[in-house]
């Protein structure tokens, strides 16, 4: 049980005790080095979102909300309309470095959205109530994951063999996390998955930190290169696919990282489950389809040279680096949220989730 508990209570974002900072596992370090660093000014906070320090569209949002707290204490202005400018031009800088994730900007609006919301009030009381927003978004990923973890795990038998892509674990987001939330509360349960990991190109987040998670936790991981999936479900070893989210659109069309598109088209193909796990803050109903989900276009130095010794391609070689791709609604057997497990058709069962809104 302890094993477990490490890793769903790691302290993957947080705020420093004096409240003055935000402080983060730097996951690119991971496995090899647990090192915490401290953002204290927007570049550094931008910097950290952008290099994938703090990575995973949930920490994401959770550490944009603690930023933005932190940095609104440092706005000397002499009234409210000083205040707010600055807080706005500061909410709009972060909210450039990352563009797929829905969680940064969700997170950010809705800091913004206290500041407004108060106008009348004097910027003390405003940055009590951004401070309260804040730990909020925080406790709510919290929940949030565990139902999710619940409603996911509801999805699989004991012994089962599930495939999953990236890392939407506990350092992608609070506690169980969504995509692999469902392995750990299994087997807090007592109940054993054989778990496939994808190592994920060209950052390998599957590689160092899923299968560092799930080993660490006990559940029973297996690591495979990204071209692997077809022959490990070809062989009957995979009954289903769990991944999480960066955005999902109103059509059910999911975002996430870059080779889930295709594990889900393989999954199609050998009669497998794909299920896309997520909070609802990652469900974008601004976007009606994949199509209008921008796509983050990433350094090519990622691909050739980023975690080798010596480059692994020529260096003037043309490199196209998406960091997520969509997969089409078709392809998703469900979406499992913290609310329920929505269905085809999704423009139907996703708006219902918002209906009491
Ligand atoms: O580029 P990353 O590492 O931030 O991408 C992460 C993913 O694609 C995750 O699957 C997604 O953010 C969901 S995390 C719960």
């Amino acid at each position: 049980m302890d094993e477990i508990r490490q890793v769903t209570h790691i302290d993957n974002v947080r705020l420093s005790d004096d409240g003055s900072s935000v402080v983060i596992i730097d996951q690119t370090k991971l496995p090899g080095l647990m090192e915490y660093i401290t953002l204290e000014t927007p570049e550094q906070v931008y910097d950290a979102i952008y290099q994938l320090k703090i990575r995973g569209a949930p920490a994401i949002g959770i550490c944009a909300g603690y930023s933005i707290y932190v940095l609104a204490k440092k706005i000397r202005a002499a009234d409210y309309d000083g205040f707010y400018a600055e807080f706005h031009r500061l909410k709009e800088y972060l909210n450039a470095s990352r563009p797929t994730a829905v969680n940064l900007s969700w997170a950010l609006n809705r800091m913004e959205g206290v500041v407004t919301a108060n106008r009348e009030k004097p910027v003390p009381e405003i940055l009590a109530l951004l401070e309260k927003e804040c730990k909020a978004i925080h406790q709510e990923d919290i929940q949030m994951c565990r139902a999710i973890s619940e409603y996911g795990l509801s999805l699989l038998k004991d012994g089962d063999g599930v495939l999953t892509h990236c890392n939407a674990g506990p350092l992608a987001t609070s506690q169980y996390g969504t995509g692999q939330g469902p392995f750990l509360l299994g087997r807090e349960k007592g109940m054993n998955f054989h778990v496939f990991a994808d190592e994920t190109r060209p950052l390998l987040q599957g590689a160092r930190l899923t299968s560092f998670e799930l080993q660490k936790a006990g559940v029973d991981v297996t690591l495979i290169c990204d071209n692997m999936a077809s022959i490990v479900m070809k062989n009957g070893w995979v009954q289903a696919c769990m991944v999480g989210c960066d955005r999902v659109a109103a059509n059910g069309d999911a975002a996430n990282k870059i080779g889930t598109s295709g594990v889900a088209i393989l999954a199609k193909y050998y009669g497998i489950p794909f299920y896309v796990l997520g909070p609802t803050s990652t469900i974008d109903m601004n976007c009606a389809t994949g199509a209008d989900i921008k796509i983050e276009l990433r350094d090519p130095e990622e691909i050739k040279t980023k975690w080798y010794e010596k480059p692994m391609a020529p260096d003037e070689v043309k490199c196209y680096n998406p960091s997520f791709d969509v997969t089409d609604h078709e392809l998703i057997t469900a979406i499992i949220t913290e609310k329920g497990i929505c269905r085809a058709p999704y423009t139907e069962s996703l708006k219902a989730l918002f209906a009491d809104k």
